[in-house]
């Protein structure tokens, strides 16, 4: 099987950046740009901004994320949210994992997984990030650690969960710094994420999963990007914060 089976899903990641006034405003001007797309678009936007993302998104081909969830159903946790809440909110995508999130607020490889678990326990479709820092790389670990994270994220994951499963390869040292990983680095990073669920779940499961390159992509890099076989789609931070480029890179993926 090749990459034409997979659904390619380009998703923006907001990070902490619009009010829900912006978000209206964002979102409206994307929607006509993004209305022929021939992949899955997703925004996952700040929990704040949530309702008036549906809200701005209905009827509309644009499917709302959150950035995180927590693993508990409910109870004393403050500041934290559900994988219940975002559902009845109208989310049905969560970023997980990002590595923003494990550098600065302790996320870790098991939190990952259970956050993972309970975001596909409530069916929502989990955005999973994996990736390298440069320090990794030039030690020669990126094989080694991309599918151990991986494998971590999905444990206890069953087999036909994976349909709800998106890994995105974010190399550290590609986010947010302008450095876009090479499209054959990208396409071996990918490759190595499939490899990993390949070992846990077979090749045939692992040939269904979406795996996406996240990393400065932008509306100049994306068609060499995705035009690789295991690039199946994007998870795009600054350049989801302006109309046109998140459009151009909606296009690259409907080709
Ligand atoms: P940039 O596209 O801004 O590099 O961010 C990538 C990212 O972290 C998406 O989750």
């Amino acid at each position: 099987m090749k990459k034409s089976v997979r659904k390619a899903v380009i998703a923006g990641n907001w990070k902490m950046n619009n009010t829900p006034a912006q978000t209206t405003e964002l979102i409206n001007a994307m929607k006509p740009l993004v209305a022929q797309a021939d992949c899955d678009v997703v925004l996952c936007v700040p929990f704040i901004d949530i309702p008036a993302a549906v809200e701005a998104a209905k009827g509309s081909n644009i499917k709302i994320g959150a950035e995180n969830v927590h693993f508990k159903a409910s109870g004393a946790y403050t500041g934290e949210v559900s994988a219940e809440m975002l559902k009845a909110a109208g989310v049905e995508y969560v970023v997980i994992g990002h590595s923003e999130r494990r550098t600065y607020f302790g996320e870790t490889d098991q939190t990952v997984n259970l956050r993972s678990l309970a975001a596909l326990n409530a069916g929502l479709k989990a955005i999973i990030c994996v990736g390298e820092t440069l320090e990794q790389r030039e030690l020669g670990y990126t094989e080694t650690l991309l599918k151990f994270q991986t494998k971590m994220a999905l444990t206890n994951v069953k087999e036909e969960q994976l349909d709800n499963v998106i890994i995105a390869y974010e190399p550290v040292w590609a986010i947010g710094t302008g450095v876009t990983a090479t499209a054959d680095q990208a396409d071996e990073g990918n490759g190595f994420v499939r490899a990993a669920i390949a070992e846990a779940y077979g090749a045939e499961a692992a040939e269904k999963v979406t795996v996406q390159y996240g990393g400065s992509m932008n509306d100049g890099n994306a068609d060499e990007l995705l035009s690789k076989v295991n690039v199946d789609g994007g998870l795009i931070g600054g350049a989801s914060l302006k109309a046109d480029k998140f459009a151009a890179i909606v296009k690259a993926a409907s080709k």
